[in-house]
């Protein structure tokens, strides 16, 4: 389903690539919160295409047009609608409805639809679905920053060229990432992950790579056993954004390469906090967050479509046949999925503070300070 169940929010998201309009709609947000579009706009950016040559040359502003849910500069409680109208669309260039893209969803929903899907540019699988879903997080985000905690990611690495490692992280880090377009720590290694984008794109071909995030300032205690583990609903949401093929958190695989008194993260004192000395745990012991901050990795595909030359089947005929891709794709989608695994986490991160505070703002916690 195009919809989020969380506990208390309830997500739905709608559109094709090449239609009308895609948008969202936000059920149970709480009332009275005041909107800052300044910084929706700034978390929305982020994602757009067209900004750079790393990125698809579709030329898409996403402005949003709100539609019920707001009055009055603040939230109603009520369902909150936006709506974004495509107007860069050359449809012309996904002519070959039939030969199927591979590593994209043109077979997957030809089945699932039985034929009647909106194929152009991907449909409803294309990544533009993502413009409301970071619409909704920028919302989620900007209600949790108001009570001192911060999301911010970076790109870990692309293709075989990794960053330098985070020692240990910090607010400012966090929001120094938030102001790069291409947020890396080293400009040297950041440099040379560009290059390999422009030589892939030279080339027809694409790269994927890692975003790595850290939720700052959560306090202790949310998220639920057993099936309503923080791990669980994060991994689910995050999993819903095309393209995701993998995520971990803390150490993640790399913890079975640590013996238990490596792995475990000892507790002591700091004022009158609890916190620990590692966090191979990445904030989370028993599905609950520790009040460490939360961090995680997420593994992101190469573009599939690619310009090369490949073998597919004509699912008119059922015959093998060879796609040359045309229509404008993003060589490397890295930098343009992180803001939206920010928003979408926000989101789960937002729903499970209202489910176990209330759903009234104001008697939401102060987070973690
Ligand atoms: C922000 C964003 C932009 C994307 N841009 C493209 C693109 O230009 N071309 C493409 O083939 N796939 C693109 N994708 C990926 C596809 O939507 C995705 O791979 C496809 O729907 C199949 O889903 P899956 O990879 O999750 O299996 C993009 C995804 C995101 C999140």
């Amino acid at each position: 389903m195009s919809s989020m169940i969380g506990n208390k929010l309830k997500i739905s998201i709608f559109g094709e690539s090449h239609g009308e309009g895609i948008g969202v709609v936000i059920d149970g947000l709480p009332p009275g919160f005041s909107l800052d579009f300044d910084y929706i706009n700034q978390q929305m950016n982020r994602r757009l295409p067209g900004t750079n040559t790393l990125s698809t040359e579709r030329k898409e502003k996403d402005q949003y047009k709100i539609l019920s849910g707001f009055f009055e500069g603040r939230t109603t409680g009520t369902p909150l609608s936006a709506i974004i109208y495509n107007n860069d669309k050359k449809s012309d260039d996904y002519g070959e409805r039939y030969k199927l893209r591979p590593g994209h969803s043109d077979y997957t929903g030809y089945i699932k639809y039985s034929s009647y899907n909106d194929y152009r540019g991907g449909g409803h699988f294309s990544g533009r679905l993502t413009a409301p879903l970071l619409f909704a997080g920028s919302i989620a985000m900007q209600m949790l920053e108001s009570k001192g905690m911060l999301i911010g990611s970076r790109i870990k690495s692309i293709y075989n060229i990794n960053d330098d490692n985070i020692e240990s992280v910090d607010e400012e880090t966090i929001k120094n990432f938030k102001k790069m377009t291409f947020p890396v720590i080293s400009k040297e290694k950041g440099t040379l992950m560009a290059k390999s984008i422009s030589e892939q794109k030279e080339k027809g071909n694409s790269l994927g790579g890692i975003v790595e995030t850290f939720i700052m300032n959560v306090p202790a205690g949310y998220g639920q056993p057993f099936f309503d583990s923080l791990e669980s609903k994060l991994a689910h949401m995050i999993f819903s954004i095309p393209a995701v093929k993998g995520i971990e958190f803390g150490e993640g695989f790399n913890i079975t390469r640590l013996t238990g008194k490596e792995a475990n993260d000892e507790f002591y004192m700091v004022n009158d906090k609890i916190v620990t000395s590692s966090n191979n745990n990445g904030g989370v012991l028993g599905g609950i967050t520790n009040g460490m901050p939360i961090h995680f990795k997420t593994a992101i595909k190469p573009t599939p479509s690619i310009q090369e030359t490949q073998n597919t089947v004509d699912i008119s005929s059922m015959e093998n046949t060879l796609i040359n891709i045309k229509g404008r794709h993003d060589p490397c989608i890295v930098a343009r999925v992180l803001p939206v695994i920010e928003g979408a986490c926000a989101l789960v991160v937002l729903d499970l503070i209202m489910e176990r505070d209330g759903e009234n703002w104001n008697l939401i916690r102060q987070g973690g300070k």
